[in-house]
């Protein structure tokens, strides 16, 4: 979950590094560290510093250091509190090693039992520095043999970066699970957990497999796989650009993600839908499709908003193809005892395409001879590349930690991967052309929405004093009222649940009283009057209801608090129409809260632990 990132070249490494640890800063933000190595006068720079980057970047700034060479680390702790006595990198007990540590050793415990034995000294609660006195116990004369060997007894999974005061101009790197992609510049050579780090130097790279370890020099880079054996890899040209990670006017990522929407719909469709004949192109899928058209069964594994994603989707592919369809959380899905075959298809769902437990997920399937595909938004992430084929949501960065744009990405890609399959397994010209039409108008949906910001801030404001909130929907709308939900606790550390609206008499009805408000996802449709009946029970208890409703409903005023006016589309896509004022509605209760919005307290953007 935290960002790495190790610069040599001939440039001073400090600037470098720093700025490569803000934009990598939504990966983890409980500590921060660095250490740099001047090889002309043997000069260490080595701060860490409790909280966000900002703290750190003040303490390297009050010193006039310059070392053409370092590693750097935004942690996300998994052992130990975030102290400055646990942030990385890690020392050993002679104070040259220093070493950078993304994921989780595993076997910690036996090995630091007995390396306390032979005599060394710990100084922080983490997995992490464990590896480093491993190292340090390893060490002769060959310092990424040193490497290669303690890598070799640890379980678990790792990121590394790694350099050593007597082997000068030397970074080590290696992983098992957790990214490393390396940046080839002019003379310098820049290694990160994410392209993002370093794009504006350079966008020539080699991405490191699992297993694979990389040794940096000047003018330098060996891979080889831990067993020794040299590898040759090509760079891959990516086509990123450069954007600064600018927030544009906006208060936060969050709200410039959020209004950036019907941008994002608008790519995730450019050049994939075929309106004359109702159907979508998807390049992506090509290699697979006759696979595809094949396949008995579909299974949606993801984790969190791309969870939710993956359910709306269940209903989607419901509608338009006759797969059988099923959604598991990735956590689960790889511990069951399922029969996959070669005519299981499975989408795993991910905006950093980095998940660990998305990831498990799918090498399981991949395992069991089932086609792998991936719905990923990041360009080039281990899920996109261990899948058989995918679909990327071309939305850009998101930096904001609480999902927005992308989950609309995804949701809308999960339309055309539909429609792809459905129109050739049965579903007619017509009812594509008619979803294509839809799609289309998507765009101006959502704006109309984020025309009516003021209302949905002011709908927040009176709503602050409360501490639970109920969601619900039904049917497509199930998965709304769940991203609502957790839109509003993970940003505002209120307390919401998201429930099917049916499933409230069956136990939360209890919590209803004039302290517990409900917000109902009640637009037009056929679940609609059902859902009344449901707001009725509600306000017969006392609880307070913030309905989201059709433009035009005047009666749905009559029976709730307030609304949240919406326009209307067909029913399939009117979800993701629906998000949008309840990702409003959370951003700004907890912007009113005075919550730090774009990087919630113990969360983390790409959760690369299980
Ligand atoms: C969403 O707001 C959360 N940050 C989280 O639930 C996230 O969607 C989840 O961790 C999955 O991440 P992924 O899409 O990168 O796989
Ligand atoms: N397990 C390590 C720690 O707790 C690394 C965590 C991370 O990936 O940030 O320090």
């Amino acid at each position: 979950m935290c960002g790495i990132i190790c610069y040599i070249g001939e440039q001073n490494s400090i600037p470098i590094l720093l700025e490569g640890l803000k934009r990598l800063e939504y990966r983890g933000y409980d500590s921060a560290g660095l250490a740099s190595i001047n090889p002309e006068n043997g000069e260490v720079l080595f701060v860490k510093s409790v909280g966000k980057v900002g703290e750190l970047e003040k303490k390297v700034k009050s010193t006039d250091f310059s070392g053409n060479y370092g590693i750097a680390h935004t942690r996300w702790a998994t052992h130990g509190k975030p102290t400055e006595a646990n942030a990385h990198p890690h020392s050993d007990c002679t104070g040259k090693l220093f070493l950078i540590h993304n994921g989780i050793i595993e076997n910690y415990e036996i090995l630091k039992k007995e390396l306390i034995k032979k005599g060394h000294k710990f100084v922080s609660d983490t997995d992490t520095e464990v590896l480093a006195h491993l190292i340090e116990d390893n060490l002769k004369d060959n310092f990424e043999d040193a490497v290669r060997k303690s890598l070799a007894m640890v379980e678990g999974t790792f990121g590394i970066a790694a350099i050593h005061k007597d082997f000068p101009r030397k970074i080590v790197v290696a992983r098992r699970g957790s990214p490393i992609i390396i940046g080839i510049g002019e003379n310098e050579y820049i290694a990160a957990s994410d392209v993002n780090a370093f794009i504006r130097y350079t966008n020539r790279v080699i991405y490191l497999n699992d297993d694979e370890m990389a040794l940096l020099n000047d003018n330098e880079l060996v891979i080889t796989d831990l067993n020794l054996k040299q590898i040759e890899k090509k760079p891959e040209t990516i086509d990123w650009q450069y954007e600064a990670d600018e927030k544009e006017g906006f208060k936060h990522f969050m709200l410039k993600e959020i209004y950036e929407q019907p941008r994002t719909v608008e790519n995730a469709v450019r050049g994939r839908l075929i309106e004359g004949e109702g159907i979508s192109k998807l390049g992506g899928l090509e290699p697979v499709l006759d696979r595809i058209l094949n396949l008995k069964k579909l299974t949606f594994v993801s984790c969190g908003t791309s969870f939710y994603a993956g359910l709306y989707g269940k209903y989607v592919f419901e509608r338009l193809t006759d797969l059988d369809v099923h959604v598991d959380y990735a956590s689960e899905f790889r511990y069951r005892n399922l029969k996959l075959t070669e005519e299981d298809g499975v989408v795993a769902i991910s905006q950093s395409g980095e998940t660990a437990d998305t990831l498990a997920a799918l090498r399981e399937a991949k395992r069991k001879g089932s086609l792998v595909l991936g719905l990923v938004n990041v360009v080039g992430s281990t899920i996109a590349k261990e899948t058989h084929a995918g679909v990327y949501c071309h939305a850009g960065p998101e930096i904001g930690v609480a999902s927005t744009k992308i989950f609309v990405s995804q949701c809308v890609i999960l339309n055309l991967i539909a429609l792809l399959i459905g129109r050739r397994r049965g579903l007619s010209v017509f009812d594509g052309m008619q979803l294509v039409k839809e799609i289309k108008k998507l765009s101006g949906n959502i704006e109309k929405i984020l025309e009516k910001a003021d209302l949905i801030r002011e709908i927040a404001k009176k709503y602050l004093p409360y501490q639970n909130f109920l969601y619900i929907g039904r049917h497509l709308n199930f998965p709304i009222a769940m991203e609502g939900a957790l839109k509003l606790k993970e940003i505002s550390y209120v307390h919401a649940e998201g429930y099917p609206a049916g499933e409230m008499k069956h136990g939360p009805i209890s919590l209803i009283d004039e302290y517990f408000p409900t917000v109902a996802i009640a637009t037009n449709g056929f679940t609609y009057e059902k859902m009344i009946s449901n707001i009725q029970e509600i306000k017969a208890r006392n609880g307070k209801v913030i309905a989201v409703a059709t433009e035009g409903n005047d009666e749905i005023k009559n029976v709730v608090d307030d609304v949240i006016y919406v326009p209307e589309t067909i029913d399939i896509l009117q979800p993701i129409v629906n998000v949008i004022p309840l990702q409003l509605f959370a951003y700004y209760f907890a912007d009113f809260k005075g919550c730090d919005i774009d990087k919630p307290r113990n969360l983390a953007k790409s959760v690369t632990v299980e």
